[in-house]
């Protein structure tokens, strides 16, 4: 007795003809199982495909961590350079300026990355006198260095306020953390703006992996040296600027943030024990090194022979701090540069490398300013002012403070914000 009713007895499989065979059906499509199954085959294979593929990627994640990306020259021959950038903040019209040189700077230098500055929201891009500076050095830098403007609340921190202590100080320099923010990079640098860069470093994107890579802050007595946060090579994540963020909030010590370095505390804190460190030679040299007389902390050893000449010419990125000595953007006074240039090994005649390349990288810098931004100098302080209020422990010995000058520049001239026939 055939077996009725038997699902498949009307379709027997060893009849299937091969697939490439198969006419194309017209009209209702069968309910058959079998028919189903044929005709959704390349999806059911792609669907299980796709959940193998998924299942392993779990697993990968869970299991091991990926493989190590490319560093090197390996990899920064065939770089992606959208996934890179420059981060810088401005929180005034001295910073803004001297943004602008290092984006000057960059480009001239022939660096391929993105480039990003901070800058305060309410600040705007409509240029409405010639004397808008703020306004005209944005259009600029959006203009003529392809810089990414950011207007953002700029970040600062409040230090813990006692009832004898009532003022407010803060310390914008956190601003630098917005670095972490942009995870639309893989890697982005941040530099300080009170620093020449003399060559290109678009080789520190490719850094094997690591949160966080910073020079040490050689010049400090302190061993190891923590890390200074003038130069910063970070992987974007708001899972560590959140972390970062907390901590500011929660205040800091009153000295931390009028020395302004409160950045610098935090970032050890944090990665001290983890960061990837950068050497400092060449990329973190500063102006006072030319005016040492022991120059093993740069040099790293005390076998190496300090030879002026060939440490300028090595270093990417110089970084002005000779305190008591004002920045750059504050001319000397006659007494404050006696007291301070390199000394030449005590002679007062004549001249030296070290006192040259020292004038040079300040002259340099005031250069720039005029060129690039239209801004003068500071005047000078008054030299015994400021030392006698430093003896009285008015300031603090930290780089970081060193010519907070008041006083706006002088501007000179106009910049041409109008935009050029030319399309960049
Ligand atoms: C120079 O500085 C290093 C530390 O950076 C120190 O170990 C060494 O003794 C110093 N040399 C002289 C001659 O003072």
């Amino acid at each position: 007795m055939p077996v009725r009713g038997r699902r498949y007895s009307d379709d027997p499989l060893p009849y299937f003809p091969p697939p490439a065979y198969t006419p194309r059906k017209r009209g209702r499509p069968s309910n058959n199982p079998i028919a189903i199954f044929r005709r959704n085959r390349t999806l059911i294979l792609v669907g299980c495909f796709v959940l193998l593929v998924l299942w392993r990627l779990t697993r990968a994640r869970n299991a091991s961590p990926p493989p190590p990306k490319l560093t090197g020259a390996a990899a920064m021959a065939k770089a992606d350079w959208s996934k890179y950038a420059y981060s810088l903040y401005a929180t005034d019209t001295a910073t803004l300026c001297h943004a602008v040189m290092v984006f000057e700077a960059l480009q001239r230098l022939g660096s391929k990355a993105e480039r990003v500055l901070f800058y305060p929201r309410h600040w705007d891009t409509l240029v409405s006198s010639a004397t808008d500076r703020d306004s005209q050095l944005l259009v600029m830098a959006r203009r003529d260095y392809k810089v990414v403007l950011m207007p953002t609340k700029i970040m600062n921190v409040f230090g813990y306020r006692t009832p004898d202590k009532p003022k407010k100080t803060w310390d914008e320099s956190v601003s630098k953390l917005f670095a972490f923010t942009l995870t639309h990079f893989d890697r982005v640098i941040h530099l300080d703006s009170d620093l020449t860069l003399l060559q290109n470093i678009d080789e520190l994107f490719f850094l094997p992996q690591a949160t966080v890579a910073m020079p040490p802050a050689y010049w400090q007595a302190e061993t190891p040296h923590p890390l200074t946060s003038l130069l910063m090579v970070v992987e974007p994540s708001m899972r560590e600027f959140n972390a970062l963020k907390a901590q500011i909030d929660a205040g800091a010590e009153q000295e931390t943030v009028e020395a302004r370095k409160y950045d610098m505390e935090l970032l050890n804190e944090r990665y001290g024990q983890t960061a990837l460190t950068i050497p400092q030679r060449p990329y973190a040299l500063l102006t006072g090194e030319f005016r040492n007389h022991n120059h093993t902390a740069y040099l790293g050893s005390e076998e190496m022979e300090w030879d002026a000449e060939s440490i300028i010419k090595e270093a990417k990125l110089v970084h002005f701090s000779d305190w008591p000595m004002p920045k750059p953007w504050v001319l000397w006074s006659a007494e404050g540069l006696a007291e301070m240039q390199p000394d030449c090994g005590g002679s007062h005649e004549g001249s030296c490398a070290e006192r040259r390349i020292w004038k040079q990288l300040y002259d340099g810098f005031r250069e720039k300013r005029k060129d690039v931004c239209k801004l003068l100098s500071l005047p000078a302080p008054d030299w015994f002012e400021l030392t006698g209020k430093i003896k009285e422990g008015e300031m603090h010995s930290d780089p970081g403070q060193q010519g907070k000058i008041k006083g706006e520049a002088e501007s000179i001239g106009h910049i041409d914000t109008v935009t050029r026939g030319h399309t960049s």
